[in-house]
């Protein structure tokens, strides 16, 4: 079915059931802080560090990304995630670790701001966080000013430790303390798709995990896009699904499947939050080599970037470990994503009637390849690699 079609049965069938006029369901519900107009790029201390983190690891991530094309790239937020915290004051101020953190929040947002990034930090809505750090139940609002006053622009908010609490209540709860804090901060809900978050996070975050969490093998990967692909009518400009953070860099998967990975966000307008060690990124290795290729495709990123904010959809699965995907783009053109799972290279066809074009001729931009071709008609055939992806995009050409 074209997506557009799709799309609007899907909002209509959420309406029957709610008997809200499309429009209002779909203003009303967004959270309109103006942050995240785009999925949020960045990097993520956790897939790689875990609990390693310290003052002197972030500095070194944010020179490299500010030096090594990743922030011209796109990649903006800095994210401290679990273990940075100790304790609070008697009057419930929070407190950083002080041997990892010897300068404390407020300098290290700023040496982070002097790079020209953004400051991330990480908590948890309920009485710990999952490494069992102080959590922020009960002291959402003095939090939020915190970090406000660190400078911090992005915090992510776990659901460890939260039994017996509601998490849409308590997350609402973190939106309106900081949206009182006096400072723009991207909110990031982690409650793993547990409470039916796409039902309510739209209203409540700019981006919310749809899963558990990633791990750093192609199994993982499947299980992520299988589930975060089935909510692509809740994403949008402000609030964005999130399958978790990239991989890419860390070992655990071949090129062509992080490229693949890689690809999948993309189409899903997936949050790009880097997981590896990017201080190794400039080395002469090949798989330095291979995860610069993959996290500066600038070509990838644009589709993921692409201002329509609109999630690409599974158009074509047949047998189901062949398939294409489809997401609109802004200037009229096409992402198409011609998606191997299966354990063998195999022929993938996309046709462009399935593909959403009205011309049955396009001009093709391969995005992995970076060629093109000026006039290709009615379909598009090529073979792709076992877990491997064949990455396009499409612009309609008049008949
Ligand atoms: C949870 C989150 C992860 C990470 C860890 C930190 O598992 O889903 O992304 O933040 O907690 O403890």
């Amino acid at each position: 079915m074209h997506s557009t079609l799709r799309r609007i049965l899907t909002v209509g069938v959420v309406c029957a059931i709610t008997g809200v006029t499309v429009s209002a369901s779909r203003s009303e519900r967004r959270l309109d802080n103006g942050l995240a107009r785009t999925p949020p790029m960045g990097w993520n201390s956790w897939n790689k560090f875990g609990c390693n983190v310290s003052d002197r690891l972030i500095r070194e991530v944010a020179d490299a990304i500010s030096s090594n094309g990743m922030r011209e790239a796109g990649y903006q937020y800095v994210t401290i995630d679990d273990c940075w915290q100790v304790g609070r004051t008697p009057q419930g101020l929070i407190v950083a670790d002080s041997v990892r953190f010897p300068h404390g929040m407020k300098a290290l947002g700023d040496y982070v701001h002097s790079r020209g990034l953004k400051f991330g930090i990480y908590t948890d809505a309920g009485r710990k966080t999952c490494e069992g750090r102080p959590g922020s139940y009960g002291y959402e609002t003095i939090d939020a000013r915190t970090y406000a006053s660190w400078g911090v622009d992005y915090v992510k908010i776990d659901w460890c430790n939260s039994e017996g609490l509601d998490a849409r209540t308590q997350y609402t709860i973190f939106r309106d303390a900081l949206a009182s804090s006096g400072r723009k901060i991207v909110f990031s809900i982690c409650e793993w798709g547990r409470n039916r978050p796409w039902d309510w996070a739209p209203g409540v975050g700019n981006l919310w995990r749809t899963t558990g969490d990633i791990a750093d093998r192609w199994s993982s990967v499947l299980t992520l896009v299988d589930l975060s692909s089935q909510y692509w009518h809740v994403a949008g400009p402000g609030g964005w699904n999130d399958p978790d953070m990239l991989e890419v860099g860390n070992g655990g998967m071949t090129a062509t499947e992080y490229r693949a990975h890689f690809s999948l966000w993309a189409m899903m307008a997936a949050p790009l939050i880097a997981g590896n060690d990017v201080r190794i990124m400039m080395d002469s290795t090949r798989d330095a080599a291979a995860t610069r290729e993959i996290l500066l495709n600038t070509e990838v990123i644009a589709v993921d970037q692409d201002s329509l904010g609109r999630q690409g959809t599974i158009v074509q699965a047949s047998p189901s470990e062949l398939q294409v995907w489809v997401k609109p783009l802004s200037d009229g053109s096409r992402a198409v994503l011609l998606f191997n799972r299966a354990s063998v290279p195999s022929t993938i066809t996309a046709n462009w009637g399935r593909v959403g074009l009205k011309t049955n001729k396009a001009r093709v931009r391969d995005l992995w390849a970076h060629t093109e071709t000026a006039v290709v008609e009615n379909f598009y055939a090529t073979t792709v690699p076992s877990h491997g992806v064949v990455m396009l995009r499409v612009w309609p050409v008049a008949d």
